[in-house]
């Protein structure tokens, strides 16, 4: 058993910015289930949506993002973030992320040879997304993600009081009732290392869910294997509630070759004006929308989606060869190059690209600090909802929720730390006396590929009432099946993920079945229209 004040369980943009926040003045454990680069912050691209130019505005900021969310933001909560951007920039470059400033060209009369602090962000070089009336994205070039993972993680190792962790996946979180004490508080974490094979035991006076989505669930997707809503289940299991799973978002372009798996290609390309394409060089973007391609991502995604199944064809092309190629290389060195690699010169050939699953906008109900339902448990990060995204979040405005949460949940412990001590519970070790080691692991092979396939075929981009009952009871079945396994054998990483998988599935059905309309990334054919009043949908255990 190991003690922490503060169990973090990931270690992307959210779990490693609360880390830093609270080291200070607490003993902080920090998981990661694979190695500390699993998640999707690593792999984040456009950028850090935040209200830097004078002729931007926060009331701009915020009027987009409720556009966007299809009148299903919560507007306080909105403001709450984007008000905070400012803030959650100047600390990033305090940390020294390298973002990408201003040639001297673009600068004019010198503002790219002025040093970047945290009071001077003229430097910066703002791009330009999807939704956004502005140009308002932070970035280092195309991999912004990994240039805010490496800083902040190199911070971390380099800071007293952090404990990084490993190949350690998190089970499930220990809550008070469980134990047959009185409350709910969380008391700690059940922690698998599968080099030992072994189920740890961690107690904490504070748990954080900082785990991720659940793109996983769907068979094509931009995001990286972690994505199998762990924490979104294990609050589920604790007694949280959570919300708005019905609004999975489709990137509209990720990279379409047999040899390119997850491959997203950025929505700063079609910033830059970068054009949507048919095979036979149609644009089509602004048959659907008065903003062309920079539409926001539902709209974007369904009509490529629809395009295809009109023509039949296996995918859209996305051209940037209007640019010159030194403006093309120097923005997007990280995709010219990945390309280039399949044969594809984005300099002078059109990107063949398709939709894929690529966040969530649901997850487990917090508030502005990100308390979950259950004291002591928070949850920040894709795996929270926290009402900013609505029915369809807006480009780069996923990670400056992490960091806007992550620092109201490190203020809010901070003000509690002395009233919390989960750390004389006696907590009892994981009980593996009655499983045994399966001799049918193909079960579980099987189970991933199926779920998958039947969340892409029948719970995408386009549904109906039918698909989603067909899903439902090819979830439950498989549910049965996944439940049976976990209680008579002994876990491994793969069975754990796909018991959290097929539960978030199950919370997704259902929520895509009690929505009766079409709004923002839920389109049915059955409800196409929208219903006067915009409602959550939040489930309860
Ligand atoms: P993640 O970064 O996903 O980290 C999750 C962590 O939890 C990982 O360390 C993982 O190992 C750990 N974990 C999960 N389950 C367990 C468990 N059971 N036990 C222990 N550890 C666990 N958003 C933007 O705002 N701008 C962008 O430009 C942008 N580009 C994107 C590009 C791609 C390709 C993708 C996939 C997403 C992009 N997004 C972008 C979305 C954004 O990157 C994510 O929403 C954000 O990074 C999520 O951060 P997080 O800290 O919540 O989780
Ligand atoms: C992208 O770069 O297109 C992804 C941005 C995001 O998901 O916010």
């Amino acid at each position: 058993m190991h003690d922490f004040d503060i169990l973090i369980i990931g270690s992307g943009a959210a779990g490693l910015s609360l880390a830093l926040k609270t080291a200070s003045f607490a003993k902080v454990a920090v998981l990661s289930k694979g190695t500390l680069s699993q998640g999707a912050t690593f792999w984040a691209q456009g950028g850090i949506a935040a209200v830097l130019d004078e002729n931007d505005s926060i009331d701009a900021h915020i009027e987009d993002t409720l556009d966007s969310g299809a009148g299903l933001c919560n507007v306080g909560m909105v403001r709450h973030i984007v008000e905070h951007s400012q803030e959650a920039i100047q600390w990033l470059v305090e940390q020294g992320v390298p973002f990408t400033v201003l040639t001297p060209e673009e600068a004019g009369t010198g503002p790219a040879s002025q040093p970047l602090d945290r009071n001077n962000l003229k430097p910066l070089h703002l791009t330009q997304e999807g939704g956004h009336s502005h140009r308002r994205i932070i970035h280092a070039t195309d991999a912004t993600g990994r240039a805010v993972f490496e800083t902040l993680r190199d911070r971390a190792l380099q800071t007293e009081g952090i404990t990084l962790f490993e190949n350690r996946l998190a089970v499930d979180v220990i809550t008070a009732d469980k134990l047959g004490l009185p409350g709910r508080d969380c008391v700690g974490a059940y922690v698998y290392d599968p080099a030992q094979e072994k189920v740890e035991l961690i107690r904490a006076r504070f748990v954080i869910l900082a785990s991720g989505g659940a793109s996983k669930a769907y068979l094509y997707t931009t995001n990286p294997d972690s994505a199998t809503g762990d924490g979104i289940a294990m609050a589920w299991r604790a007694g949280c509630r959570v919300a708005n799973m019905e609004f999975n978002q489709f990137h509209p372009t990720c990279l379409y070759h047999p040899h390119a798996r997850s491959f997203l290609i950025t929505e700063a390309l079609r910033g830059e004006g970068a054009t949507l394409e048919l095979p036979d060089g149609t644009r089509f973007m602004p048959a659907f929308d008065s903003r062309g391609e920079l539409a926001p991502r539902d709209i974007v995604a369904r009509a490529i989606d629809h395009e295809m199944k009109r023509l039949g064809c296996d995918c859209v092309y996305l051209n940037i060869t209007h640019k010159p190629a030194a403006f093309i290389k120097e923005h997007f060195p990280t995709i010219y190059s990945r390309c280039l690699e399949y044969g594809i010169d984005i300099t002078c050939d059109r990107i063949p690209v398709v939709p894929a699953a690529h966040y969530t906008c649901g997850g487990v109900v917090v508030d502005k600090l990100g308390r979950t339902d259950i004291p002591n448990l928070y949850a920040i990060g894709e795996t929270s909802s926290t009402g900013l995204h609505g029915a369809n979040r807006m480009a780069s405005n996923s990670l400056l929720e992490c960091f806007v949460l992550a620092f109201g949940a490190a203020e809010d412990i901070k003000s509690r730390f002395d009233e919390v001590d989960a750390l004389s519970v006696d907590i009892p070790a994981w009980d593996e006396s009655r499983v045994t080691r399966s001799q049918e692991e193909v079960v579980v092979a099987h189970n991933w590929d199926e779920l998958r396939r039947v969340m892409w075929d029948y719970v995408g981009i386009v549904r109906s009432d039918n698909r989603l009952q067909k899903a439902k009871i090819r979830i439950d079945l498989l549910e049965q099946e996944i439940a049976y396994h976990y209680r008579h054998y002994i876990i491994s990483r793969d069975l754990l993920e796909l018991r959290n998988l097929v539960m978030v599935a199950r919370l997704i059905v259902d929520s895509a079945l009690l929505r009766k309309e079409s709004r923002g990334l839920h389109f049915t054919l059955d409800y196409p229209g929208l219903l006067p009043q915009p409602v959550d949908t939040i489930l309860t255990p």
